[in-house]
């Protein structure tokens, strides 16, 4: 099976408001495998299907580390949305991106989200309390289905001392 191409900063599909997905296809359950692939090897946490070229509302993460479980935990997510939980506070956390490599910046999101999706068997599920880095993790993911980057969401001064990374990057 053929890897997956990242797409890097700079490439307009990154930049797409991604469609829904209204029937969740063989098709569809096997790209996502696919992107769990790529991601692993990567290696990340999460990848949305914009950065693979593809314009749909879907998502893939896995925040477990090879090196500290023998049980990975993929989650595939279908048109995820996500809301703050009554508790959530903002917190800064760093944040990377597979698409934006060697740039990491501190972003601000709520601490604790609700999380509704839709499973690779079609069921809709929904995840209370969810916080730590899945939570930053799902909010990073749902931002590229509506063509949003981290970078976008960046401090003035770290948006300065990366510019010329992010130009080099726009330009390949
Ligand atoms: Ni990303």
């Amino acid at each position: 099976m053929d890897s997956l191409e990242i797409k890097i900063y700079g490439d307009e599909v990154l930049r797409k408001v991604c469609k829904p997905v209204e029937e969740i296809t063989p098709e569809l359950v096997n790209l996502a495998k696919k992107m769990l692939e790529a991601m692993y090897e990567a290696p990340g946490i999460g990848l949305a299907a914009p950065q693979i070229g593809k314009d749909i509302r879907l998502v893939v993460i896995d925040i477990t580390h090879p090196d500290e479980t023998d049980e990975r935990e993929p989650h595939i997510m279908f048109n995820p949305s996500w809301e703050p939980e009554e508790s959530s506070e903002l917190v800064a956390y760093e944040e990377g991106c597979l698409s934006i490599p060697d740039v990491f910046c501190n972003v601000e999101r709520p601490s604790t989200i609700k999380v509704r999706y839709t499973d690779e068997h079609g069921e809709a599920q929904e995840m209370r309390g969810v916080e730590g880095l899945l939570a930053r993790c799902v909010q990073h993911e749902v931002d590229h289905l509506d063509g949003v980057l981290f970078v976008d969401k960046i401090s003035q001064s770290d948006r300065i001392l990366n510019q010329s990374k992010l130009k080099k990057m726009a330009k390949r």
